[in-house]
This record gives structure tokens, C-alpha cells and sequence, in this order.
């Protein structure tokens, strides 16, 4: 992402609102959740260990302990759930498809019972006329195939590809709108680099490794998914691309822009939109690697036609060079503290808040961010459509003594994001959706339970499900088309 060079100031969600702001027909007002993140039933009906079931047993991973044995318990109250979001206006649901309950060992046959969780929930959803939008990884690994290598290891590219062919073969006749994976960099540099995610790994060769093969995965899946769906299937991908902004002009601020604006973005849009490696990331990585394992066939194989890009967005990324006021110690990149950077060669570079207030998460609220991705990718990847497929925000939600949760300030957030987008839309973006995040409050990965984002309250004694105050604004927004005025 090369657009905004310095860190531009917050002007505020709402700044200068028109009174009423209104969306194309046909625009998808959708939720999304992620399998580990709310099923729970871990080892049911055939279900074994993902990285994310290990993980979270690890002592010391997650904060308390938490894990997603139980989550939201959706996999149980699946029907209730999809009503739910009928009654909320949701036109669309973004889930993602536990490899693990699939093919659990992440090879060989499907597993007849997994499948069948995941076509019921996709006849709810059609039959409530809510357009179903599957994600095929969403973090979960098999624990078999990270112990034969994980992602870092091409043979996990060529496993996911399968498991993109069985999934397809079984669902194709239904789901129009697919998406490879979810977040490769979270999954590569997390996971791989400051291991704040599972599978808890610190090695800066094994997160490059594992990007490429993550950007592999994407491209043989979408090979196979095309060659076993309709063509009115529509492939995409999501990503959570950064915003990235210098400090200052200073050229030297302007550099680690560049190198993390490689990190962050280019090493995924650069093989999947272009078929190449960044120059430049191969030269800043050059004492790690020498990339030995690209192949031109692993390039041509990644490059392939998309319908759609799916963004994911936060908050801006504010970054400046190493000076002498450079912080030390452990760092926090937003989700998870760790003495291990997630910035293979790039370790250095120091990130600073964004302006603007700040979330339960720390993060930063600046919908300009949201709206600068999207003029970007619509100029850097003309006839691919875009969506929205993440947006959202956790703040600590009680319900109050009336039993209703009120949380304006999430109001305020959602109604600033699509305010952005519907600027995009105006500015020639071909926005086609919106997926907020999330559905319900749910397992926030090394963050446990602790960390709220969802549209709808969630007593983890009961699991009773309470629509907070922004599941009404929302609703009344899918059902306009225009968004509700603020409280
Ligand atoms: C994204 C993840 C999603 C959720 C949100 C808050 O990075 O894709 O699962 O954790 O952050």
C-alpha cells in the first residue's frame, strides 16, 4: 500500500457526516465469524486438534487459560444462530469451514459428518435468503500436517488444495462466493514469526517460508476450486492489508514505510495480483534467505484470476526508523505481546499509535485508513471487486441493570467505516459489501474471551445471545440501505 506518505491526523468517524448516507442496491450487509473463534464441540462428530486446540492448551498461550472448546457453542445452536441473523436484516454471513472436522488428519476422504455441519448451515442460510460467503482457512491447521512441517513446508500447499477440492465438491451447488484464506499474514508472521499465534513458532525464515506457501495454498486452491465449481462461483481472498503511514517526511521515515508496506502487503498482492516477489522485500530479507524456494511454476501457479479481493481493516499502521528513542524490551503488535518480532529483516523498525481513540484492543479508530485501501486496490487491481470482508471493534459491553447492552461507541464506529466506504464507492471503488465483525462476541484468539467485538452480547455462563444496541442500528441500516442516524 504506497498511498499516504505521512501519518495523517484523525478527523474523527463522523467528521462533517452528511445527514443521510445511502448504499447501491444489491450491496451486502453481512457479519462474519471464524470457525475456532465460535463452534466450539472440539471433538465432535470425527473433529481432531487443529493448531489453534493445541495451542490454547499450551499454558502461557492465551490469556487465562481460554480455549475454543466451547467458544459460542454455534456448532449446537447453529439453527437459532442463523435465525438470529435473519432477524438482524444480516443479507450475507461470512463463516469459515473447520479444516479439522473436514479432514481431520488433513489428508485423504472428507469426513461425511463435517461436511454435512456445514451444508445445514448453508441451507439456513439460503433458505432465510442470507447470501453464504465461505472462508476455507481461517488459522486452523490441522495438527498433522503442522507436525509434518506446517506451513513453512510446501507439501501444506498441496494438502490445502485437496481439502479446497473436497469442500467445493460438496458445497459448490450452493455457495457462490468462496475465499481462500483469511489473513496470510497473520498465519505466516504471527504464527510463524512472533508466534502470538499457533502454532507458536519464532523463526524469521520459517514466516517468509510460510507466506510463500500460504500464497501457494491461495493460488492451488483456487485452481482446484475452479476446476470443481460453477462458473458462477466467485473466488477471492482476504486480507488484512496495512495502512501504512511514516512518521514524518524524513526520508529515513519514508524507508520503513517502504520495507513494512513490503511485509505487510506486497509479499501477498505482489505474487497474487502481479505473479512476483517485491524486489525490494527479496533485498531487505537478503541475510535471512535467499528465496531459493520460489519456484516460476510456484509464481505462475499463485497468480491467478480474481472475482474479488476481500479487505480486512483495523487501523492505520504508523511507523518511523530505528532512532535513538526507539523502545526496547517485548513488543505488542496488536495481538499479542512477544520478544520476538513479527518483521523478518525488518526487526527494527519502530510502530507508534495512530492517533485517535483508542479501543479495548489499544487499536486505533481511523476510518481514512479504510478508505485509502480501498482506492488503492481499486487502482492496483482494476475488474477485481472489493469487499469489506472484516471491520469492527471490541469495547468492554455490559449489559446494563435493564438487561440491554447499549454501546454507542461501536455505533459510532460501524457508521464511520461505512461512511468510508460509501466515500470509496463515490470515488470509483467497486465496493460490493460489508462484513462486520462479528456476529456475536466470541474467542478473541491469544486474547481469550476478554475482548468483545460482536454484534451480539454474549453470556458465556448461559450463552445466551443479547443483540446489543449496535445489532439494532446495523439491522436498521441492511434493511434501508442507508444508515440509521447515531444515538
Ligand atoms: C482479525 C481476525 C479475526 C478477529 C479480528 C479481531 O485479524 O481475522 O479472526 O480476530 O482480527
Amino acid at each position: 500500500m504506497t498511498s499516504g506518505t505521512s501519518a495523517a491526523p484523525n478527523t474523527g468517524p463522523s467528521a462533517a457526516a452528511p445527514a443521510s448516507v445511502s448504499f447501491p442496491a444489491g450491496f451486502a450487509w453481512g457479519a462474519a465469524t471464524a470457525a475456532y473463534q465460535i463452534e466450539g464441540s472440539a471433538t465432535a462428530d470425527g473433529r481432531t486438534p487443529s493448531i489453534w486446540d493445541t495451542f490454547s492448551h499450551t499454558p502461557g498461550k492465551t490469556l487465562g487459560g481460554d480455549t475454543g472448546d466451547v467458544a459460542v457453542d454455534h456448532y449446537r445452536r447453529r439453527p437459532d444462530d442463523v435465525a438470529l441473523m435473519a432477524e438482524l436484516g444480516l443479507t450475507a454471513y461470512r463463516f469459515s469451514v473447520s479444516w479439522s472436522r473436514v479432514q481431520p488428519t488433513g489428508r485423504g476422504p472428507a469426513v461425511q459428518r463435517g461436511l454435512d455441519f456445514y451444508r445445514g448451515l448453508v441451507d439456513d442460510l439460503l433458505a432465510r435468503g442470507i447470501t453464504p460467503a465461505l472462508t476455507l482457512y481461517h488459522w486452523d491447521l490441522p495438527q498433522e500436517l503442522e507436525d509434518a512441517g506446517g506451513w513453512p513446508v510446501r507439501e501444506t500447499a498441496e494438502r490445502f488444495a485437496e481439502y479446497a477440492a473436497l469442500v467445493g465438491e460438496a458445497l459448490g451447488d450452493r455457495v457462490e462466493m468462496w475465499t481462500t484464506l483469511n489473513e496470510p499474514w497473520c498465519s505466516a508472521f504471527l504464527g510463524y514469526g512472533s508466534g502470538v499465534h499457533a502454532p507458536g513458532r519464532t523463526d524469521p525464515v520459517a514466516a517468509l517460508r510460510a507466506a510463500h506457501h500460504l500464497n501457494l495454498g491461495h493460488g492451488l486452491a483456487t485452481q482446484a476450486l475452479r476446476s470443481v465449481l460453477p462458473a458462477r462461483a466467485r473466488l477471492g481472498i482476504s486480507l488484512n492489508p496495512s495502512a501504512v503511514r511514516a512518521k514524518t517526511e524524513d526520508p529515513a521515515d519514508q524507508e520503513a514505510r517502504r520495507r513494512i508496506d513490503a511485509l505487510a502487503n506486497r509479499v501477498f498482492s505482489d505474487p497474487i495480483l502481479h505473479g512476483h516477489y517485491p524486489a525490494d522485500l527479496l533485498a531487505d530479507t537478503v541475510r535471512l534467505t535467499d528465496w531459493s524456494f520460489v519456484s516460476e511454476d510456484d509464481l505462475t501457479a499463485i497468480h491467478q484470476p480474481l472475482d474479488f479481493l476481500g479487505i480486512n481493516y483495523y487501523q492505520p499502521t504508523v511507523v518511523s526508523s530505528p532512532g535513538p528513542d526507539a523502545p526496547t524490551g517485548p513488543r505488542s503488535d496488536g495481538h499479542g505481546a512477544s520478544d520476538h518480532s513479527p518483521w523478518p529483516g525488518s526487526e527494527d523498525i519502530v510502530f507508534h499509535p495512530a492517533p485517535g481513540e483508542r479501543t479495548a484492543m489499544g487499536w486505533s479508530v481511523d476510518p481514512t485508513g479504510l478508505h485509502d485501501l480501498l482506492m488503492h486496490y481499486s487502482a492496483e487491481a482494476p475488474g477485481v471487486a472489493l469487499y469489506v470482508t472484516e471491520n469492527g471493534v471490541a469495547y468492554d459491553d455490559k449489559p446494563g441493570p435493564d438487561g440491554a447492552v447499549h454501546d454507542p461507541d461501536r455505533i459510532r464506529y460501524l457508521d464511520g467505516h461505512l461512511r468510508a466506504i460509501r466515500r470509496a464507492i463515490t470515488d470509483g471503488a467497486d465496493v460490493r459489501g460489508y462484513f462486520q465483525w462479528s456476529l456475536m462476541d466470541n474467542f478473541e484468539w491469544a486474547y481469550g474471551y476478554s475482548k468483545r467485538f460482536g454484534l451480539v452480547y454474549i453470556d458465556y455462563e448461559t450463552q445466551e445471545r443479547t443483540p446489543k444496541s449496535s445489532a439494532r442500528w446495523y439491522a436498521q441500516a441492511a434493511r434501508s440501505g442507508e444508515l440509521p442516524p447515531l444515538p
